[in-house]
This record gives structure tokens, sequence and C-alpha cells, in this order.
């Protein structure tokens, strides 16, 4: 027996990947052709989510930071929500009230913390009782870096989900300073992008060749903390990445003229020691890694870039969940 109302507030903080997931083997199931690597930030990029289900509600209700939305997004939810509900057996429509701890319209990508505190919310407010790598398969159904984020410090994504390679504690120096070049949504899609450059880039087969390389570049410079090395497999796998995004047909460019600016920044501050790596998604907006001690003289030489916001977050937690409700 169900109960009528059922109700659950979840957080969860996104991440960054060191080591891109670029493409699908599987695009229902967001399956991915290679596996990556990223770290899990704090509550300054995070989001919080409410869900309740109710045999109040005619149809599903989302509202987005204070916004009701009722396109794209609400579609979006709703099909997620679809799968939750045939899992646990439940015809209840939803009430999902979810806000951003940082700045809306900002151009920073919400879909990973978004999709995971999500599947969170909803799963524990229908007794789902999942354990963390159903967790991370059910959000990785919403949004594939999505899976990354049910667990902190270092995760690893292949196939259907996540697992933790080490927590919190592990390297908790490691910072990514986000800086917001660009405010606009996307030109391209990443599901669309992704595609397009499966089906049309030739660099693109080098890259899943090569790709176990990477990866256990990265895995060995995390365990080591070694950051000069993690900082160059970082650049290294952004830029790999972006070449074939830009080999694809048509070709699509990412970066603006900031984000490049960045990039010839960071270059001529590694020139004597490595101290900081540039990387980016799919948009402008740069994540800088580096550490606690060099964050400052790195944010310094940003503050001449014009047009710019920063975000600065530490090493985060996975999902937490809390009786403080949204409404
Ligand atoms: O989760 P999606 O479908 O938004 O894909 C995001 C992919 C990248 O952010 C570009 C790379 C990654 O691994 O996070």
């Amino acid at each position: 027996m169900k109960f009528s109302k059922q109700k659950a507030t979840a957080k969860s903080s996104s991440n960054i990947a060191f080591v891109k997931y670029w493409g699908k083997k599987d695009t229902e199931k967001n399956i991915p052709m290679n596996p990556s690597i990223s770290m899990t930030l704090d509550d300054n990029l995070s989001t919080k989510t409410t869900v309740e289900f109710s045999e109040s509600y005619k149809e599903d209700i989302l509202i987005l930071n204070n916004e009701p939305e009722f396109g794209d997004k609400l579609k979006r939810v709703s099909a997620f929500l679809d799968i939750i509900r045939e899992k646990s057996d439940s015809n209840l429509k939803a009430k999902v009230v979810s806000v951003n701890s940082f700045p809306t319209g900002s151009g920073i990508a919400s879909s990973a913390s978004g999709f995971a505190a999500l599947a969170a919310a909803s799963a524990r407010a229908l007794e789902l009782d999942l354990s963390s790598q159903e967790l991370s398969a059910l959000a990785r159904l919403g949004s594939g870096s999505a899976s990354r984020s049910i667990q902190g410090g270092f995760c690893e994504w292949s196939g259907e989900y996540a697992v933790q390679l080490f927590d919190e504690n592990h390297w908790p120096e490691l910072r990514d300073i986000v800086v917001i070049v660009s405010k606009e949504e996307k030109k391209i899609s990443s599901r669309d992008a992704m595609k397009l450059t499966v089906e049309t880039s030739s660099k693109y087969k080098e890259r899943i060749e090569n790709i176990e390389k990477t990866l256990e570049g990265v895995r060995t410079a995390i365990k080591e903390k070694n950051f000069p090395k993690l900082a160059m497999e970082i650049m290294k796998d952004s830029d790999n990445m972006h070449a074939c995004i830009k080999d694809t047909t048509p070709s699509i460019d990412y970066l603006n003229d900031n984000s490049y600016e960045i990039k010839r920044l960071i270059k001529e501050l590694n020139k004597e020691k490595v101290i900081a790596a540039y990387t980016f998604d799919a948009g402008p907006n740069t994540h800088i890694i580096t550490t606690g001690e060099n964050a400052g003289k790195i944010t310094k030489k940003l503050k001449s870039l014009k047009n710019t916001t920063l975000i600065i977050s530490g090493v985060g937690k996975g999902i937490r969940y809390t009786e403080k409700h949204l409404f």
C-alpha cells in the first residue's frame, strides 16, 4: 500500500570531469562511449530539490529557481519521474521544487547536480531503497554526468554507473575556480554535439583508442596527489575533446575569446611551475583546477578580464538528505 502523499528533499553538488565523457554507445540509456573521471564540487555549485508525490496533483509541476517551468524542462523531468514511478509501481503525479546555489542564467550547466538531486529525492519520496550504484544508474538516465554526483570526492563512471575512487578527504586542497565568461545558453546541446562528433569526426576514433592511457594517468595522479601530472592530463583531455568537437561536420567551437584568453593566461602562469589546469565542458565557461595555495594568485590574474564572474569550489560531498523541505 502506498501512502497518498510522499515527500523528500535532497541536495547534490555538481562535478567537473578531469577525463571527459563525450559520445554515447546508447543514446536512450546514456551509456557512454568512454569512462570518465570527475571531482565532486562543494555547496557553492549545488542543487537542492524537494519532490512530493501526491494524489492532489493532476499533472507534474516543476518550479526551478522560483520560476514555474512548462516547456522542454518539464517534459524532461516528467519523463524521468515516469521511470521512478514505474520502478515503484506508483501513478502519483509530483511537484518538484529545485534551487541552485549559483546564479540563474549564469551559463553554468546544472544537469549533473539537478538530476542527481532529483533522482535521490524522488527515490526517497517513493521509498525506493537504492544502493549508491543503483542511484547513480538512475541519475544517469536523466543526464550522463549526474551519475558522477551521487558520491563525493573523485568518481569514475563507466557503463551503467559511477563508483568512488577516493573520498572528499583524500585531496582537500584541490579547487575549481569557475570563470563565467558567458551567460548565454549553449549554441548546440551536448546531446546533439556528441552525436555529430561520433558520426563525423575522424579524430574521435583516435580519442577512444587512447582514452585508457589518459584515465590511468589521471587515476595515478589523484592517487599520488601529483598536481603537475594531473594538470597536464586534464588540459590534454579537454583540448582533445574540443579538437574532436571542432573536427565535426559542421565544425563546432564552444569556446569564445575570453576562454582562449584564459587558456593563454594559464599557460603563462605554468611556465615556471605547473600550478593550474584549464578545462572546458560544452560551453565557453572555464574551470581552472588548482590548489588552495595558488587560488589567490590565479584569481588576481583573472581580475584583468572584463565581464567575468568567479565561483570558487573545493572538493565536495555526495548526496545529502534533509527534512528542511523547500515547500
Ligand atoms: O551530462 P551531459 O549530457 O550534460 O554531458 C556533459 C558532458 C561534459 O560535461 C562535456 C563532459 C563531462 O564528462 O562532464
